[in-house]
């Protein structure tokens, strides 16, 4: 389902958001505190939107690498990051298995990712063992808006969504998917209760246009 709508899923982010994913994103990575040297993992890296931003911050010095298991996602992020930044590579890899030795990273991160994993706590898990101790795990992920926001928000997600995915990327069912797959995964202080039973201290949460998505950072070690 990525593969087949990854030709379009840069204009469908910015008409189906109207750009806000931009601005959510450059808030993850500030919230994630990436430092100059560091060693960053993007997991479910799509096309590098998340990577490309912290591999600007942890400039020459550092190293981004950004996974996905959907091969026409890493190349396209290849494409788009081609000459840009010789600190910047992808990888084809599932977030399940993790192809790096423990304590690697300082930050590990997930964008829109977590949700879409068979085992969100093993996802988490595994993205923990990567990191080095006093390192840091970020997820950036869909909520549920309550009130009249939250059902002005929830009629936008189950009609407009998947009607205006389906005209950019020809696959409907990938943004009822979205819809479906959101509506049900834990946000706010669900997903922190995940993060500490996975282990993680220090969590902070952090909401996002009314709960529509949420930026959760938890400390290793
Ligand atoms: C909604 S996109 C998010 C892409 C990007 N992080 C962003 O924020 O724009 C979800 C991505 O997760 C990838 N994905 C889903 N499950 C995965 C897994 N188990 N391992 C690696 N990648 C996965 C998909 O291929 C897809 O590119």
């Amino acid at each position: 389902m990525f593969s087949d709508i990854s030709e379009s899923y840069d204009l469908g982010n910015d008409v189906l958001s109207l750009g806000m994913h931009r601005l959510w994103k450059k808030k993850f990575v500030k919230l994630a505190g990436p430092k100059s040297g560091d060693r960053v993992l993007d997991v479910a890296t799509g096309t590098g939107d998340i990577a490309t931003i912290f591999a600007k911050k942890v400039g020459k010095g550092g190293e981004v690498v950004g996974v996905d298991f959907s091969p026409a996602m890493i190349a396209r992020a290849r494409s788009r990051a081609k000459n840009l930044l010789p600190n910047l590579r992808f990888e084809s890899g599932d977030a399940l298995d993790l192809r790096f030795a423990s304590n690697t990273f300082d930050i590990a991160s997930i964008s829109f990712g977590i949700r879409n994993v068979d085992n969100p706590a093993a996802g988490l898990k595994e993205m923990m063992r990567t990191v080095k101790p006093g390192g840091h795990v970020a997820v950036l992920e869909f909520g549920q808006p309550s009130g009249m926001w939250g059902a002005f928000y929830r009629f936008y997600s189950r009609t407009l969504l998947p009607f205006l995915g389906g005209l950019i990327s020809g696959n409907e069912e990938a943004y009822s998917y979205l819809d479906e797959t959101s509506a049900r995964f834990p946000s706010g202080e669900k997903f922190v209760a995940l993060m500490r039973e996975v282990g993680f201290t220090d969590i902070v949460a952090h909401s996002l246009l009314g709960g529509v998505a949420w930026i959760y950072v938890g400390k290793v070690g």
